[in-house]
């Protein structure tokens, strides 16, 4: 039964992804927009840092993609990074997003939809750790979803 959502949601997902769209504002839209207590579904942002934390976790253990991170990354200022930026994505007001835009960070990476995709795994790996709502969590999957037409680059 599990699998069943999270193929439903995958698939979701890879639909939402493909048609990314920018508001006026140039804010990146979701769809459907998303609800407004996102933020509050996720455990606030206590919340968000847990599973960021535990995204990294995954990632880390995920042969796929854990060399690109080793190479490339530094976990700490990511987890802190990534913290801050889902908290926006899931419409906190509290707090300013100071990293790099998602092209701009990922420009240079040359990564692929399979690289991709096994960040959305860890994703979900990091929602059952913390025993996160299916709705919570692919609120959040909604929300990063536009995004990857930003960071897939190859
Ligand atoms: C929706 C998916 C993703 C989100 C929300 C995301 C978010 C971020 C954020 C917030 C940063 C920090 C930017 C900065 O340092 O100013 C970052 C950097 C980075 N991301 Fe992602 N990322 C995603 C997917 C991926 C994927 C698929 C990979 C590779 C498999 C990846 C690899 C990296 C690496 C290596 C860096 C460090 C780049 C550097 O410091 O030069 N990311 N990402």
């Amino acid at each position: 039964m599990k699998h069943v959502f999270r193929t439903i949601a995958m698939t979701f997902v890879l639909c939402v992804a493909a048609s990314p769209s920018f508001s006026e504002s140039g804010k990146t839209k979701t769809y459907p927009p998303i609800d407004s207590d996102a933020l509050e579904q996720f455990g606030g942002p206590e919340g968000v840092r847990n599973w960021v934390e535990g995204l990294f976790y995954y990632i880390m253990l995920d042969n796929r993609i854990n060399h690109v991170f080793r190479e490339f990354g530094n976990i700490e200022r990511q987890i802190f990074l990534n913290t801050q930026f889902l908290q926006v994505v899931l419409g906190g007001n509290d707090v300013e997003y100071q990293g790099a835009s998602m092209a701009a960070a990922h420009s240079d990476l040359a990564i692929t939809v399979t690289q991709f995709n096994a960040v959305v795994e860890a994703a979900y790996n990091s929602c059952e750790r913390i025993q996160l709502t299916y709705e919570a969590c692919n609120l959040m999957i909604a929300g990063l979803a536009p995004y990857k037409h930003a960071i897939v680059t190859r």
